[in-house]
């Protein structure tokens, strides 16, 4: 019979779980309507139906829910409570955020059968958030970019002139199509671990996410 975890803590404060679900929902729309931006379909079957003007006036609109909400989180991260802040995610960087990677890296790898308990982030998870906030940026910067286009000498435009000087909008495009499937690829990793830790850290991993709070066995410090 496991140990039944004691402790109740307040971990996901709202801020973070607001913009969690803001990103997860825009990330769905702007998923789902950039594919048929690069695969068009001809919806209505007549030159005049505007289906895709729709689906692309969506895609705009997500994007910039999805800029606001990111911009938010990382001002979030220098306000917000320690599992929030900047430095969980650089684990890296300490003695000690390196062998709780060691750790968790050799349970992931099957080297290890003990889970070991992570209270905040999981180590291994904000390294691989701190990618995800790269791709989040370069989708930004090129999706905006090419957005921007469209109102040559505007401010927009004007501000993301280095863009356009180091690359050319086939290239950005490129990149923003493929952007779509490393997040698609991150997508299914990041549910699976949060349900396989959910279930080996007996810790309210998933209700976290909607709740805020986490349960574990030993007095949190
Ligand atoms: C997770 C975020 C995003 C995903 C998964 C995504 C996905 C896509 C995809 C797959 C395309 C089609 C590319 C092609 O093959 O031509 C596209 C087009 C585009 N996206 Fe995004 N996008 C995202 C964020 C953004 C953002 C933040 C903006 C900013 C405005 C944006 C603006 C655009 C523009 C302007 C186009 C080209 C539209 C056109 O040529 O008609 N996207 N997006
Ligand atoms: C588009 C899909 C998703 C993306 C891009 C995504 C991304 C992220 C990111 C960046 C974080 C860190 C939160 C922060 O500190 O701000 C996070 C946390 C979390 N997500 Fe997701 N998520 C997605 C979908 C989901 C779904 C569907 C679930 C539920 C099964 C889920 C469960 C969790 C949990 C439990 C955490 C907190 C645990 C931790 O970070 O250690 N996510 N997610």
């Amino acid at each position: 019979m496991p140990k039944q975890p004691k402790y109740k803590h307040y971990i996901w404060e709202l801020p973070v779980r607001y913009c969690h679900w803001i990103n997860v929902l825009s990330i769905v729309i702007l998923a789902v309507t950039g594919f048929f931006i690069g695969s068009p379909y001809n919806f209505g079957g007549s030159a005049s139906d505007f289906s895709m003007g729709w689906l692309r006036f969506v895609h705009f609109v997500a994007a910039y829910a999805f800029a606001v909400s990111v911009v938010s989180r990382v001002i979030w991260s220098l306000i917000g409570n320690k599992y929030a802040g900047w430095r969980e995610f650089f684990p890296f960087a300490t003695a000690s955020g390196r062998e709780k990677m060691v750790k968790m890296l050799r349970y992931y790898m099957f080297l290890d059968k003990k889970v070991p308990e992570t209270f905040g982030h999981n180590p291994m998870a904000t390294t691989a958030y701190v990618a995800l906030f790269g791709l989040y940026m370069m989708m930004m910067l090129t999706g905006f970019a090419l957005y921007a286009q469209f109102a040559p000498g505007g401010f927009m435009h004007k501000s993301l002139g280095l863009m356009y000087m180091m690359f050319s909008s086939q290239g950005m495009r490129l990149a923003h199509h493929l952007g779509l499937w490393f997040i698609a690829g991150f997508i299914i990793n990041h549910v699976y671990s949060a349900i396989l830790m959910d279930i080996k850290e007996h810790d309210g991993e998933i209700s976290s996410i909607f709740s805020g709070f986490k349960y574990r066995i030993k007095k949190p410090e």
